[in-house]
């Protein structure tokens, strides 16, 4: 038997780090990519040909015709968001069904969760998380409370008893927390609107192909077949380790491969680690290097640091490598790719984080809290190559101060910065 391994690309920091377009640039070595945990909060942009696409439920192999793009039962998806990605892609000429699969143990996205997230939200007021607003945490809590609805679920005979029952129980917590949804609109639309839509889309997703994604998996591996999973969102937002309350809801980390596939431990391969050559964060929680002035404002318009899903401003900052370090350790990675080095160009000087500091005393380990007032960054100070790199087209063309960049992060690091990206489009990316 050939039995091959789950190759995993997931991102190191909070979030937006460039998955989309490295697992596009991975997907001809893959016979199928596998997303295992998020749901529509991710937007993974990728893009060639002058062509512009952000998929937020669809496996960023879809481009490929030959690639199976395999949406694990670890992922919770929204059918209404599903379908206009897909119908987005159709109106590009594309046949996104053709090579795409639903896990029947996904569960789903109900609009009456996109109330209760919007909701709880309000009523958090200043402390509040800055989620997606998809629905992501309400619908997470039905799976782990054991009253989710699951894709597998949706031709059964109890599936509209079900979701009704869900749906009242829903509504009555919208209206105990003071939420006057009337108002509120989905996706531009009224709750009653959208759950048309949505219920629409129910009947649309019939026609998709769900199967128990994590047999086709395991048989696929079987056969020889070579998978690669790929992460949303980023390990700084896991809800175990992240900077918790300010996280997202599943395990975005090498561990949730295994229960976001049903793949075990022992059929985990190499592990990519992707990270930007400085930081961002959208939404709210602490973020030690945050720069609140105008370096933080050009690495914004620089690297167009604006939401892929939200469209809200990225905030902004040095490269935090105490917090990448804890995502290295936490994930196992075996190779790094760094990203948007480009943004980088404008810069004279460039800082990076290389430990944390309270009274004069650097912190071992990574501390539990990393808001503002526990600690201090200290910063080592790197001269900028202060040049475009539209030229290189190999890494031996990189300019000398990048290269001290890289040497630097790999000596704090102790793993290969294998991948260098220098611009969004597909054609620059730098192998070393
Ligand atoms: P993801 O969620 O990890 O897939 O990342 P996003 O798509 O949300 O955000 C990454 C953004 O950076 C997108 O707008 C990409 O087009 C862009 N991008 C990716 N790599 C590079 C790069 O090397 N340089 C620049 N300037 N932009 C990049
Ligand atoms: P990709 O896959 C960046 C952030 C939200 C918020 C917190 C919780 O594109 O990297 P949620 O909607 O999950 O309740 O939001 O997590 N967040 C992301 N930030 N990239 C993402 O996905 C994110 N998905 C969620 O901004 O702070
Ligand atoms: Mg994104």
């Amino acid at each position: 038997m050939l039995r091959s391994k789950v190759d995993v690309m997931l991102g190191l920091q909070w979030g937006d780090e460039g998955k989309g377009k490295i697992v596009d640039v991975f997907t001809p070595h893959y016979d199928i990519i596998a997303r295992f945990q998020g749901g529509p909060n991710a937007g993974h942009t990728i893009i060639f040909d002058g062509r512009k696409f952000v998929l937020h439920t669809i496996p960023s192999g879809i481009f490929h015709r030959q690639t199976m793009n395999v949406i694990g039962n670890g992922v919770i998806i929204d059918p209404f968001i599903l379908f206009k990605e897909i119908d987005k892609l159709r109106d590009s000429g594309m046949e996104p069904e053709a090579n795409l699969l639903v896990s029947s143990r996904a569960h789903l996205i109900l609009p009456t969760h996109r109330l209760l997230d919007a909701a709880l939200e309000s009523e958090k007021g200043a402390s509040k998380i800055g989620s997606t607003l998809k629905g992501i945490g309400p619908a997470y809590t039905d799976k782990y409370g054991r009253n989710g609805l699951r894709a597998g679920n949706i031709t059964g005979q109890s599936f509209r008893l079900h979701y009704e029952n869900l749906k009242s129980e829903h509504l009555e917590t919208v209206r105990q927390l003071g939420f006057d949804y009337s108002s509120y609109l989905l996706d531009g639309m009224n709750f009653t609107a959208y759950e048309e839509k949505w219920i629409e889309s129910i009947e649309r997703m019939k026609g998709l192909t769900i199967i128990d994604s994590e047999i086709y998996l395991n048989k696929s591996l079987d056969e020889g077949k070579r998978i690669l999973a790929e992460g949303a969102q980023g390990t700084m937002l896991d809800v175990d380790f992240g900077s918790y309350p300010f996280v997202t809801s599943s395990n975005t980390i090498t561990a949730g491969v295994c229960s976001g596939l049903g793949i075990s431990p022992h059929r985990i391969g190499k592990i990519y680690g992707i990270f930007k050559a400085y930081c961002t964060r959208v939404g709210s929680g602490p973020f030690p290097t945050e720069l609140n002035d105008p370096d933080g404002e050009r690495l914004r318009v620089g690297g167009n640091e604006f939401g892929s899903t939200t469209g809200r401003p990225r905030r902004c900052g040095w490269l935090d490598l105490p917090a990448l370090k804890y995502s290295i350790m936490l994930n196992g990675i075996d190779s790094l790719i760094m990203m948007k080095a480009d943004v980088l160009n404008p810069f004279p000087e460039i800082k990076i984080c290389t430990d944390y500091q309270k009274n004069n005393e650097i912190l071992s380990g990574f501390p539990f809290d990393l808001s503002g007032s526990a600690f201090q960054p200290v910063y080592k100070q790197m001269t900028g190559w202060n040049t475009s790199l539209e030229g290189c087209t190999t890494a031996d063309e990189i300019p000398v101060d990048l290269s001290e960049y890289i040497k630097f992060i790999e000596k704090e690091t102790g793993l290969p910065i294998d991948i260098l990206s220098i611009g969004p489009d597909r054609l620059q990316t730098l192998q070393r």
